[in-house]
């Protein structure tokens, strides 16, 4: 099953954008009144929604979270699950368990060579099943270790995206998402929401089907802002 929902394209997409636009012409039909309300209410609309992820490993608050908000999985990397200490295989299983096997759970690839990502990548799907996107820095090695999990079937997320380039590359050899770090961007003294509004236009002018996921927020409007934009999660 191809994350991040069987059978609706990544947003930004020619094909997310005519899948909106045919929901969108349904929804003005008056003889479809009835089958609109039930598309409303319906996955489909759902699916084509920016979609929401918990950037923590903390398990208390991820079950508050996950009681109240349309929550489509949790995110992590090393620093997040040091955080919350312990063994972090551990702790990933519990979350897995918290979130269910739907959910997606985002879990990052250790090793700073492409073999040691590649054997990383294996072992995390083996352990923490098929909805579970293996992260991946987006650096040289990375970029090949990526390549060669699309060719396995493995889905990868290119994270630690500072640049338009990083992203650009990181789709190109196949990821499935890539993730830009608009605070730390902002902190490095460029405008982290630009970066990102223009790693989602490269991808859209390029037909590139990796999803934005846009991490390191400070604030709800950087959200609000980038949802406003299209991007996907
Ligand atoms: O996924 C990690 C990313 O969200 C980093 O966040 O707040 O440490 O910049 P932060």
């Amino acid at each position: 099953e191809a994350p991040p929902s069987a059978g609706v394209p990544p947003a930004g997409t020619p094909a997310h954008a005519r899948m909106r636009a045919d929901l969108c012409q349904a929804a003005l039909s008056p003889a479809n009144d009835q089958s609109l309300a039930a598309e409303r209410r319906g996955r489909k609309q759902e699916e084509l929604a920016m979609k929401l992820f918990i950037d923590d490993a903390h398990l208390d608050a991820i079950k508050r979270l996950l009681a109240v908000y349309p929550i489509d999985g949790v995110t992590t990397n090393p620093s997040i699950l040091a955080k919350v200490g312990g063994n972090p295989v551990e702790v990933l299983h519990a979350i897995r368990a918290a979130i269910g096997n739907d959910r997606l759970l985002f879990v990052q690839a250790v090793p700073t060579d492409a073999e040691g990502m590649l054997r990383d990548a294996r072992a995390i799907v083996r352990a923490f099943g098929k909805n579970t996107v293996v992260k991946i820095p987006s650096i040289p090695a990375g970029f090949q270790a990526i390549r060669a999990l699309r060719d396995e079937g493995i889905h990868t997320c290119g994270t630690v995206v500072y640049t338009p380039l990083q992203a650009y590359l990181a789709a190109k050899a196949g990821a499935d998402y890539v993730a830009p770090y608009v605070n730390r961007i902002d902190n490095m003294g460029y405008d982290g929401v630009a970066v990102v509004k223009e790693i989602q236009d490269i991808l859209t002018k390029n037909d590139l089907l990796a999803e934005v996921l846009a991490a390191s927020f400070k604030n709800s409007q950087q959200v609000l802002t980038l949802c406003a934009y299209g991007i996907g999660s």
